[in-house]
């Protein structure tokens, strides 16, 4: 792994230039951001190697850096899930490239399922903490006493307080959750929804949460945030479909950029350390 990463690393510092300190995955429905992204520098995940190629469509993969209002940062645009191919480690290479490059504060996004009825679809979610629901981690077969990584304030608690304090700032609509990972990728069942709120889950996904793990144990600084595409199973007689998640993920995207525009511009101009 360590021999990949650096492999990754050496290709990509080749051609983007100063270092970054934010980088950020984009989900669903965050594709704007890519777009908007001044002097971009993009490099398809089929070029870097070790770098995972993502089969979703709507995910197609490439690491761009530029500058998005004068702040520079690093995007991963598309994500590998464990449900496509059964590999939870499929990160592992990306996030510890990031690391490698020097990435500092890493802002995990992703569509999600929301079971409160009071976070409606559309909307964005803080991701205070996650429930890791499928049983399955990106650490198996990792060895050393690192791998032992401690998940408490995985969600950096002061990033979390920055991430709402620009949302006010910005006047752009943010709930917060704990975010529940089942693999899919079939959606849930609206029992194990039923179950999930039990126990203590406000958000359901296919993601994020296996990226998470990984970062903490390459030491990276983590925040997530949510775009809700639909209330979970069961919740509305609407079925349930990637269809509907792209189209409600695009009815979020205006309030997901104005988040992210005052995330990165605070960040930039008062960097956590
Ligand atoms: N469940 C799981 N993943 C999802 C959902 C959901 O309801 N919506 C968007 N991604």
């Amino acid at each position: 792994m360590t021999t990949e990463i650096n492999k990754a690393a050496a290709y990509i510092r080749d051609r983007i230039g100063e270092q970054k300190r934010l980088a950020i995955v984009l989900g669903s429905g965050l594709g704007d951001l890519a777009d908007a992204l001044q002097d971009p520098i993009t490099i398809p995940y089929q070029d870097i190697p070790g770098f995972p190629v993502s089969g979703v469509a709507s995910h197609a993969g490439a690491l761009m850096v530029g500058h998005i209002d004068g702040a520079p940062l690093l995007l991963l645009a598309g994500r590998a899930h464990y449900y496509e191919h059964g590999d939870a480690k499929a990160m592992a290479v990306p996030i510890g490239t990031l690391k490698a490059l020097g990435v500092e504060t890493l802002i995990l996004t992703n569509a999600a399922g929301s079971l409160r009825k009071d976070v409606p679809p559309g909307s964005a979610s803080l991701i205070t903490d996650h429930i890791n629901f499928s049983g399955i981690n990106p650490l198996i077969g990792a060895t050393g006493n690192e791998r032992f990584v401690d998940l408490c304030d995985a969600y950096n608690p002061e990033l979390c307080d920055r991430i709402r304090a620009a949302a006010k700032a910005a006047e752009a609509e943010l709930h917060e959750g704990v975010y529940v990972w089942f693999s899919g990728p079939s959606f849930e069942t609206p029992a194990e929804i039923r179950a999930t709120r039990v126990l203590g889950g406000d958000l359901v996904g296919m993601s994020t949460v296996p990226e998470v793990i990984l970062a903490r144990h390459a030491g990276l600084r983590v925040g997530g945030v949510s775009l809700i595409t639909n209330y979970a199973a069961g919740m509305e007689s609407e079925e349930l479909s990637h269809a509907m998640t792209m189209r409600v993920a695009a009815t979020g995207a205006e309030n997901m950029m104005k988040l992210f525009r005052a995330i990165i511009a605070d960040l930039h101009v008062n960097p956590l350390t």
